[in-house]
């Protein structure tokens, strides 16, 4: 199985302070770190330093040097991605004191896909292939559409949550990895069990991941349910927990491990991403998170 990730990659300008700036309040802050991010670009990381094969496809703009470095540095396939004469997709992060953070989000370079890119994209990717998916880029409807009609598995992460992801065919996916905001936009409720109800109801083939922070995760498919306790960790910055998940749960599937033993990596892998600063830097490899488990 082969990952595709077609996905954003920003750059994160994040801020350390004391806590999250409330409406018109200002504040300043402790200090500034620039990091590489973006949802797509941390979740092709995350899979990479799991260990599988990926192929990366995206648009880099003007000031997304690093972003290029980073994925190459941790042999993510780069053929699919371009360079736009825009400017990159960037984020301003807010890190509190307590590890919380605040996102907002310029997505620049990663509006700029078109379907042309889309067909050259996935042209060498077909049945028993996996394609991950977030909603920082454009034309997400088209790209769903043609990797369903190729047979490809579509993994979506419908985050961040907009209107943007009602007008998906969530039938078209296979795979669709969403914590508790995104499962309440999507289902109406973020009571766990109802939105796994929701889901068996509405879409019984698809198969859900649901995060549930500090208290865990729960997967079902087929109407199996498979629960995982978080591990605890002191959070330092949870920047980038999720896509480390996706990433780490993704990989999983790629290697064909069982469902127990894919989220413990996954759920471990995320633990130690909140337990350090920035985004894609923060990504454990396959060795740390032996170490971890080994440790615990
Ligand atoms: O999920 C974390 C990511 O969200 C950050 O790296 C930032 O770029 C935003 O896209």
């Amino acid at each position: 199985m082969k990952i595709l990730n077609f996905g954003s990659c920003n750059v994160d300008h994040v801020y350390s302070m004391d806590h999250i700036v409330a409406p018109g309040e200002t504040q300043t802050t402790y200090k500034l770190e620039i990091f590489p991010g973006g949802k797509g670009l941390n979740q092709s990381i995350a899979a990479a330093r799991a260990g599988a094969a990926v192929y990366h496809a995206g648009c880099i703009g003007k000031g997304g040097e690093m972003l290029e470095k980073i994925l190459s540095e941790n042999g993510v396939d780069l053929s699919n991605v371009r360079h736009v004469d825009e400017q990159n997709g960037h984020a301003i992060i807010q890190v509190g004191s307590d590890g919380e953070n605040s996102i907002f989000l310029y997505p620049g370079s990663n509006e700029m896909i078109t379907e042309e890119h889309i067909n050259s994209a996935l042209e060498g990717f077909g049945k028993g292939d996996l394609l991950i998916l977030q909603n920082e880029i454009n034309n997400l409807e088209t790209i769903v559409e043609k990797a369903y009609e190729k047979g490809i598995s579509i993994l979506l992460n419908p985050a961040p949550f907009n209107e943007k992801i009602k007008a998906l065919k969530l039938s078209h996916l296979t795979y669709i990895i969403l914590n508790e905001t995104e499962a309440k936009g999507l289902t109406g409720t973020d009571e766990p069990e109802k939105c796994l109800d929701y889901f068996e109801t509405e879409y019984p083939e698809l198969r859900v991941m649901l995060t549930l922070g500090e208290k865990g995760s729960v997967y079902m498919e087929n109407g199996k349910k498979t629960y995982r306790e978080a591990f605890k960790v002191k959070a330092v910055d949870t920047t980038a927990a999720g896509d480390t998940f996706t990433g780490y749960f993704a990989a999983g599937l790629s290697e064909g491990l069982d469902t127990e033993e894919i989220l413990k990596r996954a759920t471990a892998a995320s633990a130690i991403t909140v337990s350090r600063m920035g985004a894609a830097p923060s990504v454990p490899t396959a060795k740390e998170v032996d170490c971890f488990l080994q440790n615990i």
